[in-house]
């Protein structure tokens, strides 16, 4: 039997913290009802004592989602717990993610403090946190520069606390997956109690290698994966849900899934990046303009004989429709002769020819060649009918 992934995702905490994504409460119970269609296990709602609006939206969140568990977060302080835990009254199912750094510059910088003292403070937090809620989530900040012995103190610590789900963020984005990876196996390895508790994974991207990392964590018994749409967030951004959710799903071989309608995954991207003004760029995995267009003619005819040749994915299964052959001077006549059966144009061999050439001329005029281009080309334009 596969194990289950749980798709925690933070696109209105961390993703929204990008200056200009900023949204408002309404926007944000739209995002919250199409991460719920979506099938997301959480969705962190937001910040609750960094503003009154982040307050705000906690509570609406929580009023209008039914089924995926709403977080908020928190620091290690109590005030901050006391604001979260009263905008996250109206949550069906609702968490506490509460946490402190944990890497010797954030002890020393941040903190001013010492490793024994930062033990305490976080045990503190989680066991104030459960005054409140059952569920309580720690995040070990900067986890990705702690060191593995110290960082297995705390998870020990919090878990005895009664932490129910432990983050391990990459927060400066820094780990190679294996070091990232390494991390999740010696963690599984050596805290005692981890059986009672979800290792969750949340990496940034600043040098990319965000997903590679994620996936390293999941592949060593991580079960919960911190993700944005479209990977937004601080700096470089965060992991994106939709990388994740497909290869989870094109890959059975690793017996994980996860509970996302991958057809609401082109949906939801649109959404997220209109609402929030941030395009999502062209060559973006998944979900951007290119991802499933084919340009090459060797690639175009390939894909027309059998879309097995260089399609790994079905862009259905992401809630792509459009034809992804786009016509430029580099496609054949194959492809061609199919987008004008799509637009309802049969030719013989010999007008086909005809029609090949006078693209392949409008086309090195022309980067992309449209529907309406080809119509007029082939003498069938729909304005003539
Ligand atoms: O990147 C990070 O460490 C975070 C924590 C607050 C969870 O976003
Ligand atoms: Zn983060």
């Amino acid at each position: 039997m596969s194990d289950k992934l749980f798709i925690f995702d933070t696109t209105l905490r961390d993703g929204e913290q990008v200056p200009g994504c900023q949204l408002n409460t309404v926007e944000k119970i739209q995002v919250a009802k199409a991460l719920e269609a979506l099938g997301v296990d959480v969705i962190e709602a937001g910040f609750p004592i960094s503003s009154p609006g982040d307050f705000n939206s906690v509570i609406e969140i929580s009023k209008a989602v039914t089924w995926p568990t709403i977080c908020a977060l928190t620091r290690a302080v109590q005030k901050d717990i006391d604001v979260a835990a009263d905008a996250l009254k109206f949550a069906k199912h609702k968490r506490i993610h509460t946490g402190i750094g944990t890497s010797d510059s954030h002890i020393k910088y941040k903190f001013n403090s010492n490793r024994e003292e930062i033990i305490e403070r976080a045990v503190a937090a989680v066991k104030y946190a459960r005054r409140y809620v059952d569920d309580v989530e720690f995040y070990a900040e900067d986890a990705g520069r702690t060191d593995n012995e110290y960082l297995a103190r705390v998870v020990e610590a919090v878990i005895k606390a009664g932490a129910t789900v432990v983050n391990i963020p990459d927060t400066t984005g820094y780990c190679l997956p294996n070091e990232y990876g390494a991390k999740i196996k010696y963690l599984m390895e050596h805290v005692s109690g981890i059986e009672r508790a979800i290792l969750s994974t949340h990496c940034h991207n600043d040098l990319g290698m965000a997903t590679a990392n994620t996936m390293a964590g999941v592949l060593n018994g991580a079960r919960q994966v911190e993700v944005t749409i479209n990977g937004i967030g601080e700096r470089a951004g965060n992991t994106s849900l939709e990388e994740v959710a497909m290869i989870i799903k094109c890959h059975k071989d690793i017996e994980i899934e996860t509970n996302i309608n991958t057809q609401k995954i082109y949906p939801t991207s649109r959404m997220v990046s209109s609402l929030m003004n941030m395009p999502v760029q062209p060559n973006k995995a998944i979900v951007g303009r290119n991802a499933f267009a084919h340009s090459s003619g060797i690639h175009q005819d390939g894909v027309l004989k059998n879309v097995q040749t260089y399609e790994i994915i079905d862009p259905h299964d992401v809630g792509i429709d459009d034809n992804s052959i786009v016509l430029t001077a580099r496609s054949g006549r194959a492809a061609l002769k199919n987008r004008l059966q799509i637009l309802g144009v049969d030719l013989e061999q010999d007008q086909l020819d005809k029609v090949y050439e006078a693209f392949l001329k409008l086309a090195d005029k022309k980067k992309d060649i449209n529907d309406d281009d080809i119509l007029v080309l082939a003498g069938a334009d729909r304005t003539q009918n």
